[in-house]
């Protein structure tokens, strides 16, 4: 079985990735270094996927202990690398907290793999293309100035990559441009588990559903679009997940060489207000929110031109908002009852 280390394994999107890994029957080895995750998703996993994977606590940044873990590690086919800092608000607070910590991590991971082939899938995000000109947005649109040093890792990696491919690195390179990841497994058994109040929409939304917070606030309903909200390409974390194994194989093909980015969205928008909708008919609870002001640094609106990974990475989403809001629903309640 092919082995694919999956740093930040225990997050969000690491977790679901590692479930469809073994799904496709790869053999996932996660490192992760619980700063923004808890190592009991690792029993969580084993109870979907019938094992507890292997897992390193590490710190991406310490060199030494990645040139440890290669050491530990050397069969090492193919590398999803997640783990990073996420938080824009933090980044625009704290920046070299966000340069040291997202772009040391993928510098020591990428030095010592680098001797023989290796197939690597960066985590990057539709924050590159601030408010695109035009929309759909595809991945030739020009990366525009970053709007947040978080925007700004995302964007030095992407060409770091870049520019290693050209020099003619061993490893092929994919970086997947995430939409917005929302949602849970639909075992309910992992999920998101934001630490403090939630910065993003959809876990705003159920912890206000099962009463933790008051009520939730539009950032501004006087943006150009239908109902004056934002607009956002939300994507269920599944099929986020499942694009991570289709990387894989496309790089596993002799006919991928070099690098290549994908946008992973559904290719649709929806806005703030509709988000709100349509959890409230999935799950038939009635929301307490206000209008309030806009955010800082929020775009108006973005979704993804998809077409390219339909074509090239043969992937597309399958799950749609409904099953997006009731799976964060279930995982909202079932960690509820069963605190980690
Ligand atoms: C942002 C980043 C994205 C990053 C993600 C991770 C940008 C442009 N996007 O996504 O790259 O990967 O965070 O955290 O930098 N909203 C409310 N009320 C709330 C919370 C959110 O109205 O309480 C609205 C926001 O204004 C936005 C939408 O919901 O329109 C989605 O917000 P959020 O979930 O925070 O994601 P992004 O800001 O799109």
């Amino acid at each position: 079985m092919a082995k694919i280390l999956v740093t930040g394994g225990l997050g969000f999107i690491g977790s679901h990735t590692v479930v469809e890994l073994v799904n496709a029957g790869y053999d996932p080895v996660i490192v992760d270094d619980l700063s923004n995750s808890n190592a009991k998703i690792l029993n969580q996993l084993a109870k979907i996927i019938g094992y507890k994977p292997a897992f390193y606590q590490l710190n991406l940044c310490n060199e030494q202990g990645v040139k440890e873990l290669a050491k530990n590690e050397p069969n090492i086919t193919g590398i999803i690398h997640f783990a990073a800092f996420k938080a824009v608000g933090e980044s625009v607070q704290f920046p070299l907290k966000y340069y040291r910590n997202n772009l040391y991590s993928l510098l020591n991971v990428l030095n010592v793999y680098d001797s023989k082939p290796v197939n690597f899938v960066f985590s990057s995000s539709c924050t590159v293309y601030g408010q695109p000109d035009s929309l759909p947005v595809t991945e030739d649109a020009p990366v525009k100035s970053a709007e947040s040093p978080y925007g700004n890792t995302k964007q030095i990696a992407e060409e770091m990559l870049k520019d290693m491919s050209a020099a003619g690195s061993n490893y092929k390179i994919i970086a997947l441009r995430y939409f917005n990841p929302v949602g849970a497994h639909e075992t309910a058994l992992i999920g998101e588990l934001p630490i403090g109040v939630p910065q993003n929409l959809v876990p705003f939304i159920t912890q206000t559903a099962i009463g933790k917070r008051q009520k939730i606030t539009v950032f501004g309903n006087d943006y150009n679009t239908p109902d004056g909200s934002c607009i956002r390409d939300y994507i269920h974390v599944v099929d986020l997940a499942k694009a991570h194994v289709a990387a894989l194989k496309l790089m596993e093909t002799k006919g991928f060489t070099g690098y290549d980015v994908f946008n992973i969205g559904t290719g649709k928008g929806s806005s703030v207000l509709e988000v709100i909708k349509a959890f409230e008919q999935t799950t038939g609870i009635k929301l307490a929110y206000t209008i309030g002001p806009r955010r800082d640094g929020d775009i108006e609106k973005v979704w993804g031109d998809v077409t390219k990974s339909k074509n090239v990475l043969k992937w597309k989403t399958e799950l749609d908002l409904d099953t997006m809001m009731q799976s964060a629903w279930e995982w909202e309640k079932y960690i509820a009852q069963n605190p980690l």
